[in-house]
């Protein structure tokens, strides 16, 4: 049993019943009852447990604009500058763990994101992009509880490392296409976006997966990191959905431009 941290306050959960491995419309149970069901590896679990909060995330109005590229360049501004408050935790959350025996093994220099982050703010933003930080609400609570939970429980911190970066190496690699192709960006404005030391994602996933799948925690531990990461979810979809109420007041004052100019 790892230290876990006080439970947030969540989104539900999908129930933990047991996936079956399947084969056609058999299932394993169905052709020998007398041999236990193989255990659902811990990676496939928590994408199953947390779709739904993937699914709200990752529907919200200010992500389909950024794939559509019909955001602004003070709104791609805005969410790196959101992002900025985040990774900085994050990336500390990373150093006060990277000795730990088992969430040390997930902390690597390969998905460091702060440099980017800044190299992208300042081609955007321009050299004063250190005046455009604010943190919207969620932002601030996101922060928080970096530095807090992530920062002090091994479940917490991979739940949020888990979060971000395997969400980066996914989706996010569709909306850095993205914004280069239908937004005009060059890649100097986009690098949080490619990670030059994973040239093969799909292959880190899986070892990260691997990695999820051999961590020596009990039940309740891998409760904790479920429950940590639908926290997660929700407050990337409520920080979306700040920065979208935002955008809405900056669209009824007239200040939209676009992206590439
Ligand atoms: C336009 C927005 C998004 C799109 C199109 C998208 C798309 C995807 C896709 C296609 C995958 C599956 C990749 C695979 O199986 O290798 C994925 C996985 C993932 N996404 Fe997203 N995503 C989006 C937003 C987000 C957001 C906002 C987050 C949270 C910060 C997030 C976190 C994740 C995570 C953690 C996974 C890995 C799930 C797993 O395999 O265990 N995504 N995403």
């Amino acid at each position: 049993m790892t230290t876990t941290a006080a439970p947030p306050p969540t989104i539900a959960a999908e129930p933990r019943g047991a996936t079956r491995a399947s084969l056609g419309d058999t299932t394993v149970d169905e052709m020998d009852p007398g041999v236990p069901p193989a255990p659902v590896p811990f990676s496939e679990l928590l994408r199953t447990r947390t779709r739904n909060g993937h699914g709200t995330s990752s529907r919200a109005g200010f992500m389909s604009d950024l794939m559509r590229g019909s955001c602004s360049r003070d709104d791609l501004v805005r969410l790196l500058a959101q992002y900025w408050h985040m990774y900085r935790a994050l990336e500390q959350a990373a150093v006060a763990h990277a000795r730990h025996p088992v969430a040390g093994a997930f902390v690597t220099d390969r998905l460091t994101r702060l440099p980017s982050l800044e190299a992208d703010l300042e081609h955007l933003a321009g050299p004063a992009w250190r005046d455009r930080l604010d943190a919207v609400p969620a932002t601030v609570e996101y922060v928080d509880r970096l530095r807090g939970a992530a920062s002090s429980s091994p479940t917490a911190f991979v739940a949020h490392h888990y979060t971000r970066y395997l969400g980066d190496l996914s989706g996010g690699q569709h909306i850095g296409r993205a914004l280069r192709l239908r937004s005009g960006l060059p890649d100097e404005a986009t690098t949080f976006f490619t990670f030059d030391d994973v040239p093969d994602p799909t292959a880190f996933k899986d070892e990260y997966r691997a990695r999820l799948d051999s961590l020596p925690w009990d039940e309740a531990d891998e409760e904790a990191v479920v429950t940590e990461v639908l926290h997660a979810y929700d407050l990337n979809a409520r920080l979306l959905a700040e920065l979208d109420a935002e955008r809405d007041l900056g669209a009824s004052a007239g200040a939209s431009t676009g992206v590439a100019s």
